[in-house]
């Protein structure tokens, strides 16, 4: 009988379903939009119940679409954006409110007053995370002094914790497994990095009750079983955040890889295997997966802002129809006449750290041209990534020979080639889109014996286009010289 890994992929703005074989071909896919609330300014919520509902559906739609039998699904794995907070009650399974989403910034206040502490540098060694409401400990305790009564229901053993993969595991289960993988973690800012174990001090620190807390597993292992959703019950056999889960999609199994998702942000995260590598340079240190005894380390930088620029330009400045249209057009002019759009709108992230700074645009002349803007844009992209790329390569000691990218932005041509001749690496575009589903697929279908080993999972990489660098010295360094100067000029203004 043919058999089947189904992954889960609990994004930000959507939960999907797809199935893979065991040729990592996509059989079917399935998609249901969220809705993300913003109830003050800067604040994202969402409602788990939501997120629940829309994953059962699109499993149920997935199976169907593929016209198998539920006996034909030998595993289930569990992709999801990170950090993402809920709290929910143990007896009755509902949220407490709603799911404070990575993006918020309403726990900022706690980070502010801990940084004013001197803190930041001893949470930073422990966890490998900056100070920032990004993560969930800060989440979590807003959810606590906001919600009456839930420090104390906490503290008595009532109420559980879980970013989105331990929720689904934990509905998925009927209430068996309370349990998160060292990926989801090492990003809660709660978990130590050495230990992959909650921190007492960290606990202490946040005031944070152990016993709410998922416990922290395995990246691929069989944690429970998907029961009551279909005839047959089926092991769910990973749970992995969705950066890593690409991560390990473009088979970044060697210290050394690095891969780029261009989604609205970018998500750069480089293999560093069983080195700890604390940055200097204002990247992040997480864990990519534990498979057996074995932990893989990640250093990440991302990018706030990447894909929303070009919406920015079809939205805001309305100078695109649609987004697919800016290669066209950035290839209408020859080159961008010397105009540098700084698309910082929400603060620049990696390797910078400035969430005050707002965007730019540089070298307008009366010459200047839509296309320009649009081309000088795209550049942007490239060269923020390889702002965050040589952050890596001086805090690893490391060379980066080839980038790996996926997500939207990556069926730009124009913006790979550039970003190849900019980087001076190969940037590779895999034929399989979906890594990030299709990492949680391996990683289930790991643990349940599907696929071999990781060398076997290898094997299906295929490059759909290598793009190699093709740019005089010359030029690529006085490109860089202008950007560096609109970088410093954004920073000041
Ligand atoms: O850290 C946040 C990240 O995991 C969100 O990913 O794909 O939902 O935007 P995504």
């Amino acid at each position: 009988m043919q058999k089947y890994i189904l992954a889960i992929d609990q994004g930000t703005t959507s939960t999907r379903a797809i199935l893979f074989d065991k040729d990592s071909n996509m059989i079917a896919v399935a998609q249901k939009e969220l809705e993300n609330y913003y109830p003050q300014p800067g604040w994202v919520e969402q409602n788990a119940n939501d997120i629940w509902a829309s994953t059962v559906g699109v499993m149920i739609e997935a199976v169907a679409k593929a016209g198998i039998r539920e006996e034909q699904i030998a595993s289930i794995g569990i992709t999801n954006q990170r950090e993402t907070s809920v709290v929910w009650d143990k007896q009755s399974g509902q949220p407490i409110s709603f799911a404070i989403v990575w993006q918020s910034r309403q726990s900022d206040a706690y980070c502010v007053q801990l940084k004013q502490e001197g803190k930041e540098a001893w949470i930073r060694e422990k966890t490998g995370l900056l100070l920032d409401p990004y993560f969930s400990a800060s989440k979590l305790r807003f959810l606590l002094d906001h919600v009456e009564g839930a420090q104390q229901r906490a503290e008595n053993g009532e109420l559980l914790f879980g970013t989105m993969d331990s929720w689904l595991l934990w509905k998925l289960t009927k209430g068996k497994c309370h349990m998160t993988d060292v990926s989801n973690a090492s990003r809660t800012m709660l978990m130590n990095l050495h230990t992959l174990d909650y921190d007492d001090e960290l606990l202490k620190l946040w005031n944070i009750p152990r016993c709410m807390l998922p416990e922290i597993r395995d990246t691929s292992e069989v944690y429970g079983m998907c029961s009551g959703l279909f005839d047959v019950d089926i092991p769910i056999a990973s749970l992995v955040g969705d950066q890593q889960a690409a991560l390990f999609g473009q088979t970044c199994f060697a210290a050394g890889n690095v891969k780029n998702t261009y989604g609205t942000g970018c998500f750069l995260l480089m293999n560093t295997k069983e080195h700890i590598i604390h940055s200097q340079n204002g990247l992040l240190t997480s864990v990519g997966w534990r498979i057996g005894k074995k932990t893989d380390y990640v250093l990440e930088g991302s990018v706030f802002v990447a894909g929303a620029a070009i919406q920015w330009l079809r939205d805001g400045l309305q100078i695109l129809k649609k987004s697919s249209e800016s290669e066209e057009r950035a290839l209408a002019v020859d080159d961008s006449a010397g105009v540098y759009v700084v698309p910082s709108f929400t603060g620049l992230g990696a390797p910078y750290w400035k969430p005050k700074v707002k965007g730019a645009m540089f070298g307008l002349t009366r010459g200047t041209k839509q296309e320009h803007i649009i081309r000088a844009t795209l550049e942007a992209l490239a060269y923020q990534t390889n702002d965050v790329l040589n952050a890596m390569k001086e805090d690893s000691g490391l060379e980066i020979k080839r980038l790996q990218v996926d997500g939207g932005a990556s069926l730009n041509n124009y913006l790979l080639q550039f970003q190849s001749d900019i980087t001076q690496a190969s940037v590779i575009r895999s034929t399989i889109s979906e890594t990030t589903a299709l990492g949680a697929a391996y990683l289930a279908g790991l643990a349940v014996g599907y696929w071999k080993d990781q060398e076997e999972i290898c094997s299906h990489f295929q490059a759909s286009h290598e793009f190699v660098p093709n740019m005089e010295a010359s030029q690529r360094e006085e490109l860089l010289t202008g950007w560096k100067r609109a970088i410093h000029a954004v920073m000041q203004f």
